[in-house]
């Protein structure tokens, strides 16, 4: 938990100023933000030890999102993307909602789905009925598997049996339902699947086959709730532009995916940051966005009584603080210490928080001004400091390169030949378009 996270400037300061301000607001050991530096970040010892056939690392930006008030906390908000203005519109839609409380949660637990498939069953409504006859049997079974668990006050929750028609015969389906507390939970729903396995065989008088969590982890919801205010948006014309852009992604598949991929560009880089699994949620997220057999738009946008913007927003997240790339990649502790959530629950309600932050964002600007002005002016920044451009240069030469319509390396290198007095200055090329 941040003591504030309102930051004003911070996209202005250096690199090495923003990490005295996140060390100041979390008071995380300084040296501890090392850990993000790419020299002392995963080593390849390390890197050597999490997958296979390792040749090295990639290195991906990791910004903080600031602005965030999540159930009464403020947060700042580690985030890992590749895309420029992701990190700046979370910002930037996390200040429209301050004055009204920001982001507000709710949530129903960290229950996993374990899915066991049986095969060749002659009587599979007798096999079903079976089944859940030993239901407790199967539940002591599976708990068996997880004292830790247990002692935590997770374990299995529930036993349910279907009977599915697929093209290669009809199938019995046995979900085991468990409470995963911290964890992610693939490795422990994994783990009890397989050692359920057996006796449920013998209790259908079929085959086993798969074993295996479903990521459409609907037992594991997040709900985010924030109200924008309507003047920071622009007014009414922009609030009523973001629900029309809002209704057309329930209607429109074509719409929703684009909408939604919006909300994932949130939700991936604090999935990512935190060392999650990426895939898994977002194979939650997607499946989720199916309504009636057809794909639609994960969060809604309404006008409230007030005039204002209401946003809400309701994923899967199926992402843990314990086992996994979440303890053993030094990035990723620290980006769980800047956030400062004690459980996976408190994580999982600032990612939907930041996910309906990113959708606003975008919605309001696809509403308003269009996508490419802001995102123009970042890129202009990259370019500018490609071009050479020092910290104190940047700011200078962009919003040149952004005036003449010219976001180029070759003008940025002119523009910065200009500003240093070393003659060349850039003369703007008449009806250039952006590039
Ligand atoms: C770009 O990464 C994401 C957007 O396309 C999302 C949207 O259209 O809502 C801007």
């Amino acid at each position: 938990m941040a003591a504030t996270s309102r930051v004003p400037g911070f996209k202005d300061r250096t690199v090495e100023e923003r990490r005295r301000i996140v060390t100041e607001h979390t008071r995380i050991p300084r040296g501890d933000l090392a850990a993000l530096d790419p020299a002392a970040g995963l080593s390849l010892a390390q890197a050597d030890h999490m997958i296979e056939n390792v040749v090295g690392t990639i290195g991906i930006p990791v910004g903080v999102a600031t602005n965030f008030t999540v159930n009464g906390r403020d947060r700042l908000v580690p985030m890992a993307t590749e895309e420029p203005s992701v990190v700046a519109a979370a910002s930037n839609a996390a200040r429209m909602a301050r004055d009204h409380g920001g982001f507000r949660t709710s949530s129903t637990g960290s229950v996993m789905i374990a899915q066991i498939q049986l095969v060749d069953v002659v009587d599979p409504y007798a096999a079903r009925a079976r089944i859940l006859e030993s239901t407790a049997e199967i539940a002591a079974l599976a708990d068996a598997q997880d004292p830790m668990l247990r002692s935590l006050g997770g374990g299995v929750r529930g036993v349910d049996a279907r009977v599915v028609d697929t093209r290669a015969g009809r199938h019995v389906i046995v979900h085991l339902t468990v409470d995963v507390r911290d964890a992610m939970g693939a490795n422990a729903v994994n783990t009890m699947a397989e050692a359920v396995a057996p006796r449920l065989a013998e209790l259908g008088a079929g085959r086993a086959l798969l074993r295996i969590l479903s990521n459409k982890a609907d037992l594991r919801l997040t709900r985010a709730r924030a109200v924008f205010d309507a003047q920071q948006l622009g007014g009414p014309a922009v609030v009523d532009g973001i629900v029309q852009a809002s209704a057309l992604a329930e209607a429109d598949p074509y719409r929703a995916a684009t909408h939604n991929k919006g909300i994932m560009n949130g939700v991936t880089a604090v999935v990512l940051a935190t060392g999650n699994d990426t895939r898994a949620v977002e194979a939650g997220c997607h499946s989720h966005a199916v309504q009636n057999g057809r794909y639609s738009a994960l969060s809604r946008f309404e006008k409230d009584a007030t005039g204002n913007l209401v946003g809400t927003l309701e994923l899967p997240l199926a992402v843990g603080l314990v086992g996994g790339a979440t303890r053993a990649h030094p990035a990723a502790r620290v980006a769980i210490a800047i956030l400062g959530v004690a459980t996976a629950t408190e994580l999982a309600d600032v990612i939907a928080s930041v996910g309906l932050a990113q959708n606003l964002a975008a919605c309001r600007a696809l509403a308003a001004e269009g996508i490419q002005r802001g995102h123009m002016s970042l890129h202009a920044r990259t370019i500018a400091a490609s071009a050479g451009a020092g910290p104190d240069e940047i700011a200078a030469v962009a919003a040149r390169l952004v005036a003449d319509r010219q976001i180029r390396a070759e003008h940025a290198e002119r523009v910065l030949r200009g500003l240093r007095g070393e003659g060349d200055p850039a003369a703007p090329a008449a009806g250039t378009a952006l590039s």
